[in-house]
């Protein structure tokens, strides 16, 4: 049996264990990455997967800006145990996402991936033809989906982190760049 529930802080080691069997230790580099590191996901919107008292499978959506004064959602990374993929947990952590998003008022979401995959969700890249990444990005796996009808309509310009700065994390182990931006928009909100 498969329980979709709320990340808690103790479902943290086994997230980033089952990211690494899942994703291997290339997501770190990923510009998508760049949009989340240092901060935290959208509230309500971390989801894990528990069987057997075992996480399995997890979802993360974070706050960006799709241009000016576009709050939108980035979705990732999402990822489902190896030994259980192809049974449908992937889909049920993908739609108790979108459906609680929708419930808490947003309005569009973006990310990275396969279309194959993500079209059966209502993901189109044409929906992100005129955004564009903070960095490298494979156009056709930058992909939109409208949980509000038009809530990307002319939508341009570059992704933006916008969520709230996770202050749990060592500032150590956080790339200079995200030390530097935190501390500006802490001093600015001072
Ligand atoms: C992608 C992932 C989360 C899907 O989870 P899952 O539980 O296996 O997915 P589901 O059981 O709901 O769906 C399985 C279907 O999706 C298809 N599918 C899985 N990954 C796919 C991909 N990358 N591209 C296209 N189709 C894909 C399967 O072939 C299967 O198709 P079918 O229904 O026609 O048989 C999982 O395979 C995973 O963790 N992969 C590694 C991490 C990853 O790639 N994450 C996504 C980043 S883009």
């Amino acid at each position: 049996m498969v329980q979709i529930r709320d990340e808690k802080p103790g479902d943290v080691v086994a997230r980033e264990h089952l990211l690494d069997a899942c994703l291997g230790e290339a997501r770190r580099l990923k510009t998508s990455e760049r949009l989340r590191e240092g901060r935290l996901p959208a509230e309500g919107l971390a989801l894990v997967a528990e069987r057997e008292d075992r996480v399995v499978g997890t979802v993360r959506l974070w706050h960006v800006e799709a241009g000016a004064r576009r709050p939108a959602l980035l979705l990732g990374p999402l990822a489902v145990d190896p030994a259980i993929q192809g049974l449908g947990l992937g889909a049920t952590l993908m739609r108790s996402a979108l459906r609680r998003a929708a419930i808490l008022g947003h309005g569009a979401v973006v990310l990275m991936g396969d279309a194959p995959y993500y079209a059966r969700f209502g993901f189109s890249s044409a929906l992100t033809e005129t955004l564009f990444m903070p960095g490298p990005f494979e156009r056709e796996r930058f992909l939109g989906l409208e949980l509000r009808p038009d809530a990307l309509a002319g939508a341009r310009g570059t992704l933006r982190a916008s969520g709230a700065w996770d202050e749990s994390i060592p500032t150590h182990i956080l790339p200079a760049s995200v030390v530097e931006a935190g501390a500006d928009s802490r001093r600015r909100v001072a």
